[in-house]
């Protein structure tokens, strides 16, 4: 289905929400690995933390809102670079909601985010992609984008959103030689997850959900999910009639 990635040397990378979390760890263990790695995100001073002084290194401030500016990173990506390799698409935004707090403002936002943003993501790389006739995209979801869950009322469907995105975009793309994953990460401990009220099972660091992520491209797969005790349950809850995974998440989660 891919072609997997087991060298990343010399290989031109863009991560598009990297300035923290799992973006910056990939970022950090992208480098190390000896990958020429461009990130971005809104904050300049802390995506220049992330990759400090490293030569191979490229700082692309830009707002996932912003498609115009989207489009002219991914331009000076390849105008610097020749072509870009690989494109993760993983700024997102979470705040819980509960179904009786509803916040318009709030849920505009998330699906600007979350999904406007991985659209022109795509929009903007997907073109160079193709001229080259290789690489890869990949878009980074979640395990709570499979079925409802309790307080993600908005977060939920974008991620919802994300996973039949990157499904229509691998049945376009991989014919055409460019691969497409879908990264669905459990609970990794990021400011993102710091708002959360209750305990995270099989919760992993940022770390080693990059060390995840790697391990993925080296293989084939169209989905990369970790961890994977976490992940094939949450699979499998999947799978239920909505008569039985309701009153099921129900009693796991609390009311
Ligand atoms: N942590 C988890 O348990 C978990 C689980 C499943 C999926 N995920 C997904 O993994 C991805 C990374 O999340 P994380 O946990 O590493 O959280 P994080 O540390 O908050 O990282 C989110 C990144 O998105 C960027 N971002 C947010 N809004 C943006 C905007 N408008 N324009 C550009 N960049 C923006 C942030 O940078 P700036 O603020 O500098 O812009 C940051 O670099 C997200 O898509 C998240 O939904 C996380």
């Amino acid at each position: 289905m891919n072609a997997p990635v087991t060298h990343w040397r010399g290989r031109r990378v863009w991560l598009f929400g990297a300035s923290s979390g799992i973006g910056a760890a990939l970022a950090r263990r992208l480098l190390a690995e000896g990958a020429r790695v461009a990130i971005s995100a809104r904050s300049t001073t802390r995506l220049r933390a992330v990759v400090d002084v490293a030569p191979q290194a490229m700082v692309l401030p830009c707002d996932a809102t912003d498609a115009a500016a989207m489009a002219a990173a991914a331009t000076t990506i390849v105008g610097a670079w020749g072509g870009i390799d690989t494109a993760i698409y993983l700024a997102g935004d979470y705040v819980p909601m509960r179904g009786w707090e509803i916040d318009l403002a709030v849920v505009e936002r998330t699906l600007a985010v979350n999904v406007g943003g991985a659209y022109a993501f795509a929009a903007a790389v997907v073109p160079h992609l193709i001229a080259q006739g290789c690489g890869d995209i990949a878009l980074v979801a979640s395990v709570a984008g499979y079925r409802g869950l309790p307080k993600a009322l908005a977060y939920g469907p974008s991620k919802a959103a994300l996973v039949n995105f990157a499904e229509s975009l691998a049945l376009d793309l991989q014919p055409r030689g460019v691969g497409v994953r879908l990264i669905n990460p459990g609970f990794v401990a990021t400011q993102l997850t710091a708002k959360n009220d209750f305990a995270m099972p099989a919760l992993l660091t940022p770390e080693a959900a990059a060390d995840e992520i790697i391990a993925g491209y080296r293989g084939k797969a169209f989905e990369i999910h970790f961890p994977k005790r976490f992940t094939r349950f949450m699979k499998l809850l999947a799978l239920l009639p909505a008569r039985i995974y309701l009153p099921l998440v129900r009693r796991f989660a609390g009311g």
